[in-house]
């Protein structure tokens, strides 16, 4: 007997048309779609063209008739040590002062606004504004240091740069606007204005003429009217930057009308969210989880959302409290709740007893996103929850899951170690990474790729660069225009998946996405350094932390401790200086030469593998064995 779930699989992949002109349904549109897919030119897909309608609509206006006075965002910073709700109602008078300071500062349908925020209610206000007026968001980490912002705003180009005074974490304060301002120094292009929310937290300097401070700029637009702008739904809604195999991050482009039906649905089928309850996501707007499923998806659903800035170890008394999140949970009632399993492995290390402390009864299941899964993980938070744990596979380029298990439709048992089964939409396969031959038996190693055409809400293409969307991703197989997650994967006699880590540079650090080549360009330009290799090596605690191998180009921090430890310590305090604390590396070592291939070509696994104390597998075209040797002996050094 076919399940509920697989009867909607089918129907998603056979008739992809009929299937998504239902799931449309769940979202209004000003002007319904005349053609629901427009695929005549492979890779690209055009969804629900002639639609109009507007995802801050459908997110925030849509809802004010039933539920305007229900709570909508619910702001928490055990950092500051504040908690604000706003209800559906204040949330649209918000968003649109917000739009309405934007308008004033020149930005029209279709510019960008780029914003660097911390973790508070207005970096959700300046979104939903953008997409109110059709401007397209560009939402950098805040994380992120001012090298890694700059190339953004070369890239992205906005006409504005939404900012604070500062973000804070753990208690100590990160100012912002010191590292926007050498951003901006350092890209060619500049923005017209930045807009300003001055938290109290550092001192700004305000640069006359660019500079506006939102809380004067806000006051005068306190009553503003600012309505929806009707969009095309294949126009533009945002641009967010993800790392790959080169050094240059990726602008990963999405629609407007095709996200908004795609996170809908997955509300409903995925995540079993239903209007009027909260949502809780623990992610930061900056990743792709919280345009998805802190913003839009929960909002779209008619959810309250929360926005939490904080360690999840710390209370709102800003004393140490391992049971926030739960305290959360209770006093919210909570119904669905989205982590990373890094974070699950900060909290198992608290008194269990925490877990029990508060009432959890409302929530229905935690889903974890983002990395590997760990069985000791998935076992623990489960028996302390009771409630299952779906792991959630998925990335920056799909914007929705890819595989998991659909809780809305029906319940499938989970597998430890498995993310679960294709979602809908998703025509997942596996393929030999050399011959490109799917490899239809279970249990057979291969390459994770999706054949078009890719479901509502997936990438639309590379920011300008439709040729580097092409070749990335579609081309990487050889002899099928198939898209390749540059993951390595499995899948079982039960359709199960399982996720056995990257084919390319990308390495996962306590659940962010980073590019080792782009940590390498930033140690390359250290004066003292020739060369470098950056691996990403097995850890406990964060899935993976970066590895730096540095041949110096003088002295002798090969063999002298003080050299090398004062390199060590300027190698680390560049990295974190020019893309951010979370891509320095958790060690330098120093060697006299990189392993490489004849052809001069890294031999990056061979020295990950030798991190990991495991067999480094083929040498045959290692150059010279002594640098591999040297590798050796330098982590066997401590
Ligand atoms: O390698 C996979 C890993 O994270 C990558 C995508 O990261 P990002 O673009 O930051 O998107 C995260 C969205 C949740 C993937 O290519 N990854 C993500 N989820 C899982 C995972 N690896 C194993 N299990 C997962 N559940």
């Amino acid at each position: 007997m076919t399940s509920p779930y697989d009867a909607l699989y089918r129907q998603s992949v056979e008739q992809p048309e009929a299937f998504w002109a239902e799931q449309a349904r769940l979202i209004d549109w000003h002007q319904a779609p005349t053609q629901i897919l427009d695929a005549s030119r492979p890779p690209f897909c055009r969804w629900f063209v002639g639609g109009q309608t507007n995802l801050c609509h459908n997110a925030v206006d849509r809802h004010l008739a039933e539920r305007g006075e229900q709570p909508a965002l619910i702001a928490i910073s055990t950092e500051t040590g504040s908690e604000r709700s706003y209800t559906f109602r204040e949330l649209h008078a918000e968003v649109q002062r917000t739009a309405a300071m934007l308008l004033e500062l020149g930005v029209r349908r279709g510019d960008r606004v780029l914003i660097y925020m911390p973790m508070i209610a207005e970096a959700a206000f300046a979104m939903l504004a953008c997409a109110r007026i059709g401007a397209i968001h560009c939402v950098v980490f805040g994380g992120f240091a001012s090298g890694s912002l700059a190339s953004r705003i070369e890239d992205a180009e906005p006409k504005v740069v939404v900012s604070a005074d500062a973000g804070s974490r753990g208690g100590k304060v990160v100012p912002y606007k010191p590292l926007l301002d050498e951003a901006i120094r350092l890209s060619a292009h500049k923005p017209a204005a930045v807009l300003l929310y001055d938290r109290g937290l550092a001192a700004m300097e305000l640069m006359a003429g660019r500079d506006h401070l939102a809380g004067a700029e806000g006051q005068k637009h306190a009553q503003a009217r600012v309505p929806c702008t009707w969009l095309d739904a294949t126009d533009i809604s945002y641009t967010i930057y993800t790392s790959g195999t080169t050094g240059r991050p990726k602008g990963v482009q999405r629609d407007v009308g095709g996200y908004a039906v795609a996170l809908a649905a997955s509300m409903q089928h995925i995540f079993d969210g239903r209007a009027g309850e909260t949502y809780f996501s623990t992610s930061d707007i900056g990743w792709v989880v919280g345009h998805s499923y802190i913003v839009y998806g929960p909002l779209i659903a008619g959810m309250a959302t929360i926005m939490y800035e904080g360690l999840p170890t710390q209370g709102l008394d800003r004393q140490p409290d391992g049971g926030i999140w739960w305290r959360l949970v209770e006093k919210y009632k909570v119904t669905v709740m989205f982590s990373a399993p890094t974070a699950v492995r900060v909290l198992k290390k608290q008194d269990p007893a925490l877990l029990r402390k508060y009432d959890l009864s409302s929530l229905r299941a935690l889903f974890l996103a983002g990395e590997p899964l760990d069985e000791p993980t998935a076992r623990w938070i489960s028996e302390g929850l009771g409630v299952p744990i779906i792991d959630n596979y998925w990335q920056t380029e799909s914007g929705w899951p890819i595989i998991t298990l659909p809780v809305g439709v029906e319940r499938r048992p989970a597998k430890f170690g498995s993310p679960g089964i294709a979602m809908y939409g998703y025509k997942v396969k596996i393929v030999h990474e050399s011959t490109g031959e799917e490899l239809t038996a279970p249990n057979e190693k291969g390459v994770v790729v999706i054949e078009g055409p890719t479901p509502p809400g997936f990438m639309q293409t590379v920011w300008r660069d439709d040729q580097r969307f092409v070749d990335t991703y579609w081309k990487s197989i050889p002899g099928q225009l198939v898209y390749s997650t540059f993951d390595w994967g499995i899948r079982d006699e039960d359709g199960y998946y399982y996720i056995l880590g990257r084919t390319d540079d990308v390495i996962n650090v306590a659940g962010h996405r980073l590019g080792t080549r782009e940590i390498e360009e930033a140690i390359s330009g250290h004066a003292n350094v020739a060369e470098v290799a950056v691996v990403g090596v097995a850890d406990a605690l964060k899935g993976q932390v970066a590895m730096a191998f540095v041949v110096p180009r003088t002295g002798n921090a090969a063999t002298d401790n003080a050299d090398a430890m004062k390199l060590e310590g300027e190698i680390m305090k560049r990295v974190a200086d020019d893309l951010g604390a979370l891509a320095r590396p958790a060690r330098v070592r120093f060697v006299p030469g990189l392993p490489k291939t004849r052809s001069g070509k890294l031999l990056r696994r061979a020295i990950q593998a030798v991190c990991e104390q495991r067999d480094p597998g083929d040498l045959t075209t290692l150059d010279d064995p002594a640098t591999l040797q040297a590798v050796r002996a330098a982590v066997a050094a401590g």
